[in-house]
């Protein structure tokens, strides 16, 4: 890690601990909430929030990631990393395996007392054409099938490098045109893995694409090109692996609104 030429710096006071790869930098991390409440882009808004500021010309990404159940609360305090640590130690590895990821820029921890509230990472902006939820659900994009085997060459090199991203879903992934053709760039990277992946892990990697029988085919087939695995078999397992995720992600969501349809439900009094 030490040919990354991060300055890493760290710090903690009463309430904020965070860690910065340029000293730079260290105003925008203690300045975090400010910046954030700021009425910047809002690019996505789900559990976590994403904020795009530019902030001394560069175009940064802000994420915030809030824990609101006292459990977890506790288990980020005292057993595990935050998220937003984890995404920053997670961003160094995968850069010095030398994979594409938007630069890491830092992140911060807010605590009240012993207990963390809440944590932001922050990275740079990345310039893309599109993620490959994109080329995934349109099939008519130009290039679909170039697009398609380089994604599986780059998710092979990934798993050459004993790289598992545990949430390699259609949004966490960024595809742009180079001159060499697509550069592929993974985000959301506070679940990862390191180390040996079996068979079995390598195609289940591509469930949560939630891609359709015929391109899953496609995919996979370029990706056993790569890897050497039998290419009728791995489609095989794909197809199935793919059909019981889609089941059972179905299963819960219908669990969910039939739950949900109860509690909205008037009382019959
Ligand atoms: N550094 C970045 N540069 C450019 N786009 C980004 C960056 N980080 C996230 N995004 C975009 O924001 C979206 C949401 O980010 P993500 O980290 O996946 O959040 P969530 O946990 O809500 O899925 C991604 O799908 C991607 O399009
Ligand atoms: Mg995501």
């Amino acid at each position: 890690m030490n040919d990354l030429c991060i300055e890493l710096q760290k710090g903690s006071s009463a309430n904020v601990k965070f860690e910065v790869s340029d000293t730079y930098n260290r105003e925008l991390l203690l300045n975090i909430k400010h910046l954030f409440e700021r009425n910047f882009k809002v690019m996505h808004k789900a559990r976590n929030e994403i904020r795009v500021i530019t902030y001394s010309g560069k175009k940064l990404v802000l994420k915030s990631f809030r824990i609101p159940s006292p459990v977890n609360r506790f288990a980020y305090s005292f057993i595990r990393d935050s998220k937003a640590k984890r995404s920053f130690d997670n961003a160094l590895v995968l850069k010095s395996l030398e994979t594409n990821t938007p630069e890491p820029v830092g992140y911060i921890e807010f605590f009240s007392g012993k207990m963390i509230k809440e944590s932001f990472y922050v990275s740079a902006y990345s310039e893309s054409d599109f993620t490959i939820r994109t080329v995934l659900l349109d099939k008519e994009i130009e290039n679909r099938d170039e697009i398609l085997k380089e994604f599986a060459e780059f998710t092979h090199s990934l798993h050459a490098k004993n790289i598992y991203h545990k949430d390699y879903s259609p949004g966490n992934i960024l595809v742009k045109k180079v001159n060499s053709g697509w550069k592929f760039e993974i985000v959301d990277i506070n679940r990862m893995r390191f180390g040996k992946i079996s068979y079995k892990n390598r195609i289940k990697n591509f469930v949560k694409l939630w891609a359709d029988d015929d391109t899953m085919r496609t995919i996979i087939r370029e990706y056993a090109s790569f890897s050497g695995d039998n290419p009728a078999k791995a489609e095989r397992d794909a197809l199935k692996w793919l059909h019981s995720y889609k089941a059972r992600i179905n299963f819960k969501k219908r669990l969910k609104k039939l739950a949900k349809r109860k509690k909205d439900a008037p009382l019959n009094v």
